[in-house]
């Protein structure tokens, strides 16, 4: 099979972005890594290539270091860049604001000037559906309205997508911005997973820590909100499906099928579903009790917001395949395998 062009992939040894690389590489396109590791594990290049036989190629290197960047790039030829290196806890982002603001702003800004001192023209950005807010109306769609962010963490996301919108007009940049809406789930091989450095602060790997006992007990942040039952509402999305999107947004782009040079797609399922729901539906799939406290509402939430897919499904020709028993089992096999490796390197 003929290689396919080259791509880096920033935040390559991270959650979507480890997805990502092994439907690229699957794809048959010569992948490269830059993470500077600090909310990943260098083990995760190991679980790329137990997967696919392929060893993406790899930089430990903080994407503020534009030179280090540059000289990867000198030897590591490629023809598209997508950019996930960033810092993405939507509560963290609320406490350690100037961080959030520096790491994810610097190193988009250096990634845009390297991409044309080095003439590479595609560039795929992992937005957020964040930048949303509280939507004026449900399912949201990509012309809904960009909220005052909520936090920080979604203010980098809404400025990152400024920054891209501006500059792709004035120079040959071609831009894709993905909106995700809860990547969830882990690789069906259970080799690859959500494997934060530090404990995780969003719903799903918290669910499956408290089910396997690594947690004793699990908050719900909020049973006072408009919905159902009162706690918040997400759009979960199944962290493989996220991944093929990128992959159909690359060849977009290498294919000239792009109608503008930048361009926005949201990546959810439309389902919008609770946690108190995420909970109920994770005990009755694996038969494993949650426990978990009912506490006040957790700064930086938005009550409801679920995507409208339509022209993510239309234009962008990718609709999700998994389903929400697949997000819970997949993520449930992979928190086993990472009570096996906590177990065996405690040894
Ligand atoms: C989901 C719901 C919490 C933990 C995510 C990503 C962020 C961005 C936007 C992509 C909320 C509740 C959580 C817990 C809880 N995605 N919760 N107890 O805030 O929607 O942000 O989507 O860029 O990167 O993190 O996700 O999983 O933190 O929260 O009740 O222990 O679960 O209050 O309602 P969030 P989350």
């Amino acid at each position: 099979m003929t290689k396919k062009p080259g791509i880096l992939v920033t935040g390559g040894t991270g959650y979507i972005g480890s997805h990502t690389v092994v439907e690229l590489i699957e794809q048959g396109y010569d992948v490269f890594i830059i993470d500077n590791l600090s909310n990943s594990h260098a083990e995760v290049i190991d679980s790329i290539e137990a997967i696919t036989g392929v060893r993406p190629g790899f930089g430990n290197i903080d994407l503020n270091n534009k030179s280090a960047v540059q000289e990867f790039l000198r030897i590591h030829k490629v023809e598209a860049i997508i950019h996930f290196a960033a810092f993405k806890a939507v509560g963290e982002s609320v406490e350690k604001p100037i961080e959030y603001y520096r790491n994810n702003l610097v190193s988009l800004l250096n990634l845009i000037e390297i991409c044309k001192e080095n003439k590479i023209k595609n560039f795929v950005f992992c937005s957020s559906c964040s930048v949303y807010g509280a939507p004026d109306y449900l399912p949201n769609d990509q012309f809904a309205a960009v909220k005052p962010a909520q936090s920080p963490y979604a203010n980098t996301k809404k400025i990152g997508e400024d920054i891209l919108r501006d500059t792709s007009s004035v120079n040959d940049l071609q831009v894709i911005s993905l909106r995700y809406f809860n990547p969830v789930g882990a690789h069906p091989s259970a080799k690859i997973g959500e494997y934060p450095v530090g404990p995780p602060l969003n719903l799903f790997p918290i669910v499956t820590q408290t089910a396997i006992g690594k947690r004793s007990q699990m908050k719900v942040f909020g049973t006072d909100y408009n919905t159902p039952d009162g706690s918040c509402i997400r759009d979960y999305i199944h962290v493989v499906d996220v991944a093929r999107a990128h992959v159909v947004a690359i060849e977009r782009m290498l294919s000239d099928k792009t109608k503008a040079k930048y361009e926005l797609f949201n990546l959810g399922t439309g389902n919008g579903l609770s946690v108190l729901e995420i909970i109920k539906t994770f005990e009755a799939v694996t038969g494993v009790k949650v426990n978990y406290e009912c506490v006040p509402r957790r700064s930086g939430d938005v009550e409801k917001v679920y995507a409208d897919t339509k022209y993510a499904n239309t234009e962008l020709g990718w609709k999700t395949t998994h389903t929400l028993e697949n997000m819970i089992t997949s993520a449930w096999a992979w928190e086993q395998v990472l009570q096996k490796k906590s177990m065996a390197t405690s040894k």
